[in-house]
């Protein structure tokens, strides 16, 4: 696992926005294919979205040859609903560059039959030779996308139900309504994420630290299913300085140590 630990989040984004910028530009001038990339919502990855808006405007990355799978969608939730992802997305992200909306995957969470919605999801991946670069935030809890604690860790797309921690974490999005929050999800599986080449997690402010301990100093475990990052070959973390305090002083000092001499 590659941790790279930075002062705050401006610079968190810019180091995530870099890496996926050179990752689609490097792929463009080898391959015809299109680049392939996994995104979370969530507040963390604004500041990288607004930085890869800037980028595409000053023209240094393009999306056109660019599909994109989020990691996951509340179940009954209007498409349209401002706190839908598909609105998370669009607004945030998809509107502002020049990526092709027929290369935009949203898991729909209105689907008449949801099971055949998650099933076709996987299947779309597969069909393009699976996803390049899954980037992806955590909560509080350790759960990435929303694959809450004690999810398996082979697991696919597929129906989940949310916990109470997530339902009051969620609930800011909603008036601070918990009852508003939509009680299930579809989301990709650890085992999706697993698959994709590359893996880069971001996380940052002191919420996070718990589940950054976990996911690079606890055991592989279902209960912190960040700590599947530990398994995948090129497993990612960027996180800022808040959301690496509860690491032991070794494993910072290790981090730390190893970005230096890669700069
Ligand atoms: C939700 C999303 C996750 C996200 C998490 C943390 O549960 N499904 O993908 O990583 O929230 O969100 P935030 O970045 O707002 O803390």
């Amino acid at each position: 696992m590659r941790l790279t630990i930075e002062k705050d989040p401006s610079v968190v984004a810019q180091r995530a926005a870099a890496y996926i910028i050179a990752s689609v530009n490097r792929h463009g001038k080898k391959s015809d294919n299109p680049f392939v990339l996994g995104l979370p919502t969530g507040s963390t990855p604004l500041e990288t979205y607004r930085e890869l808006i800037k980028a595409h405007k000053q023209g240094q990355v393009s999306f056109k040859n660019v599909v994109t799978f989020n990691m996951d969608e509340y179940v009954g939730l209007p498409q349209n609903h401002p706190e839908s992802y598909y609105s998370f997305m669009w607004s945030n992200l998809f509107k502002h560059v020049d990526i092709p909306p027929e290369n935009v995957n949203i898991l729909n969470g209105n689907a008449n039959d949801l099971e055949e919605e998650c099933r076709s999801y996987e299947a779309k991946i597969a069909g393009y030779g699976g996803i390049d670069l899954f980037l992806g935030g955590v909560g509080n809890d350790g759960h990435i996308a929303f694959n809450e604690p004690f999810s398996s860790l082979t697991s696919l797309t597929r129906i989940k139900t949310l916990t109470c921690d997530t339902l009051a974490a969620n609930s800011r999005f909603f008036n601070n309504d918990i009852n508003a929050v939509p009680r299930s999800a579809l989301t990709v599986g650890i085992g999706t994420i697993l698959a994709a080449r590359e893996v880069l997690i971001l996380a940052t402010g002191s919420s996070k630290a718990q589940a950054v301990k976990h996911g690079v100093e606890g055991a592989y475990c279902q209960k912190w299913t960040i700590s599947a990052l530990q398994i995948h070959p090129h497993g990612m973390i960027i996180c800022d300085d808040a959301a690496a305090g509860e690491l032991t002083v070794n494993t910072y000092r290790y981090f730390k140590e190893l970005e230096g001499e890669k700069r």
